[in-house]
């Protein structure tokens, strides 16, 4: 991997030739347990929203990427986002958190909130907030405390399709 300084990252949105290479980073980033995670449960009903994801390149290697899907909470429409995963090697050059923000603002542009499981001491700093959240249910055991929200301060109810 090229240091950040001459690394010259392009940024795309997901397309479906590029799924078997996304496959390949999560298995890289979460390992076999990925499919166990509440997370998995809402994708597996939630409307992917590829024109809110986005795919990290170096050349015509793929380094990170972010989904974004179509859910709602206590019937409000919100977009949820996950997995976020960088390649190891590619990681704390602010790859992840340029997923993050490019996937946020396009959300936040078309009126969503966003809602995501995941570390706070990660997520914080791009104003994604617990208390915002604590009203808002998983559909399965999740640590509330990595519930978190961007966007909305009244989010409550059970996440559904
Ligand atoms: C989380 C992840 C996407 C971050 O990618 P990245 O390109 O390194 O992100 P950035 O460069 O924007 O940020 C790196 C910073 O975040 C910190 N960080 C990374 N994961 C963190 C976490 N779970 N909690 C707190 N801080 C974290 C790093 O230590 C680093 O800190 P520094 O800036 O003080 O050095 C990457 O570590 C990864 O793929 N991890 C495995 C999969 C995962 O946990 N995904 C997130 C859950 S959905």
């Amino acid at each position: 991997m090229i240091a950040p300084a001459e690394q010259a990252l392009s940024f795309t949105h997901e397309q479906p030739q590029d799924a078997d290479a996304i496959e390949a980073l999560l298995d890289h980033a979460f390992g076999p347990g990925r499919f166990t995670k509440v997370s998995e449960r809402v994708r597996e009903f939630a409307e992917f929203r590829p024109d809110m994801s986005f795919c990290a390149w170096d050349g015509a290697r793929l380094v990170g990427s972010v989904r974004m899907w179509a859910v709602h909470v206590g019937g409000r429409p919100v977009i949820f986002l996950g997995p976020l995963a960088v390649l190891a090697e590619g990681r704390k050059f602010g790859t992840g958190g340029e997923l993050v923000q490019r996937a946020s603002a396009a959300a936040r542009a078309a009126g969503y909130p966003v809602l995501l499981v995941g570390d706070q001491p990660y997520f914080g700093r791009f104003g994604y907030c617990v208390d915002a959240a604590k009203d808002v249910r998983l559909p399965g055991p999740v640590d509330q405390r990595r519930v978190l929200v961007l966007g909305a301060s009244d989010l409550a109810g059970l996440v559904t399709a």
